[in-house]
């Protein structure tokens, strides 16, 4: 992705809070020279935990079809001991997050406002590690249990919310309107807890045509640390 367009997506997103009046912490408001000034040491969970502004593509180069932008607000950091994680997410109408499942994470995904949050699933075919098509899948829907077939959709309007397990094959979009998503779940390890049906990439590759507004969570070791 360009930065441009990770920059004018940070902007959406921020109007899309606004709206919803989801406000986030100060830092996500940071510039590039504010983190550069900022004493680093007393804001080191921010880094390790790997909070904040986290926009991708999937290296897929077609961010309106498959594309997340995402705010992380907490994690699990190797010194914090939080067994848990929030996210609050932008999802545009049509816009895909792939097929993909976690390790370990378990997941709420939350309609928080706006058009509806389609959710695609499928049980995981042990042998293979691809999708099973015939497995019915058991999903609670706000702790209403419901069953879908192999590859059946699960609609959430505003409030609702449904709760994925570790291993559940999931892929969602936004249909009737661009949706706020929130997620609570245990704690968030996107470098190793991700398994894509299809090989692509959590994060992007950018291309730097312009100044960061804010930084993304995987820009930090780049643009504070030099590495
Ligand atoms: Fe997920």
């Amino acid at each position: 992705m360009k930065r441009s367009e990770i920059n004018q997506v940070i902007e959406e997103a921020k109007a899309l809070m606004q709206r919803y009046c989801f406000h986030l912490p100060i830092f996500a408001d940071y510039s590039l020279q504010d983190w550069q000034q900022a004493n680093l040491s007393t804001q080191q969970e921010v880094l390790d935990a790997r909070l904040g502004w986290d926009v991708t593509d999937f290296n897929l180069n077609d961010f309106a079809k498959f594309g997340l932008t995402l705010f992380t607000i907490r994690n699990q950091s190797a010194t914090n001991n939080k067994p848990y994680a929030e996210k609050i997410m932008m999802v545009k109408e049509g816009q895909i997050t792939p097929m993909h499942y976690h390790w370990k994470k378990m997941e709420d995904i939350i309609n928080r406002g706006g058009g509806t949050l389609v959710i695609r699933l499928y049980q995981r075919d042990e042998q293979t590690d691809l999708l099973d098509d015939s497995a019915d899948i058991h999903v609670a829907i706000d702790g209403k249990q419901m069953t879908v077939p192999a590859g059946g959709l699960v609609k959430l309007k505003p409030g609702q919310s449904i709760c994925l397990t570790p291993l559940l094959y999931h892929s969602f979009w936004a249909e009737d309107g661009v949706v706020l998503a929130g997620e609570v779940s245990m704690a968030n390890d996107d470098l190793t807890d991700n398994r894509f049906l299809e090989p692509l990439g959590r994060f992007s590759h950018i291309e730097e045509d312009e100044t960061p507004i804010h930084l993304l969570c995987s820009d930090y070791n780049h643009y504070l640390k030099g590495e």
